[in-house]
């Protein structure tokens, strides 16, 4: 029997205006395939020089996001038979919204210099001789962070986001997510100056609300939920003339 091949284009080079170009290659189609191990047989086997970026394989680092036929998405987790029907293309690009490194590699750098500037780190205000804090499983802050905390920053909400697309310094739904999560830690002692930074032109109140973000995670959050949170925390706070 005949190895049925599948028709696959890559993006390779830099961006679209100095070098970048998809390129067309022919893979053995397997059963249970995933796009990763599409790029990962033509890196092996036909081009050692295509360059990408996984870890783990297996949903848990975020490092292997790709746009896959045109959507964002986890190279590892996503079935070439979910996005290629019998005889169709395969298309594989960097992620949008990010400057492209080479081929599929993206950098990530003023993605995460946005968790920065939206002050997603924790603030303690304990010292380890003081008793642990004890956050209620049950209560309204509790829950609301830990619906947003399972977040891997693998970047394909950031990659959704038309507002990003428009106002590239829109902090994103990722850094927002990230900061909502904080701003619901009964523990963190960073609120004040949290709000302020997220209440800038390029903040919470720039989102559209158009939820591409919650559309395409992969990991089932909503980050469109915790920028209209952020929303009306920022304009209570501004009410009591807090920022
Ligand atoms: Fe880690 Fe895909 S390789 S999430």
């Amino acid at each position: 029997m005949s190895e049925s091949l599948l028709q696959v284009r890559i993006w390779r080079g830099g961006p679209a205006d100095q070098d970048g170009r998809f390129v067309e290659y022919q893979v053995p189609r397997l059963e249970s395939q995933t796009v990763l191990d599409v790029v990962t047989h033509v890196q092996r086997s036909v081009d050692p020089t295509l360059s990408y970026r996984f870890a783990c394989r297996v949903g848990m680092c975020g490092s292997c996001a790709m746009t896959v036929n045109g959507q964002a998405r986890w190279s590892c987790r996503t079935h070439v038979s979910k996005v290629v029907d019998e005889g169709g293309v395969l298309e594989i690009a960097p992620l949008s919204n990010l400057p492209v490194v080479k081929d599929l590699a993206t950098d990530m750098s003023g993605f995460f210099d946005k968790w920065a500037q939206a002050r997603g780190r924790f603030q303690g205000g304990q010292t380890r001789h003081d008793d642990f804090a004890k956050v209620s499983p049950q209560s309204r802050e509790r829950q609301a962070a830990d619906a947003g905390i399972e977040c891997i920053g693998c970047a394909v909400c950031y990659a959704s986001c038309d507002v990003v697309q428009w106002r590239p310094e829109f902090l994103g739904p990722a850094a927002l997510n990230r900061a909502w999560t904080l701003v619901n830690d009964v523990r963190d002692t960073d609120q004040t100056e949290r709000l302020r930074a997220v209440a800038g032109d390029a903040g919470c109140h720039s989102c559209h609300t158009q939820g591409s973000c919650t559309e395409r995670c992969p990991k089932g959050l909503a980050p469109t939920m915790g920028i209209a949170g952020l929303k009306r925390t920022v304009a209570r706070a501004a009410v009591k003339g807090q920022l």
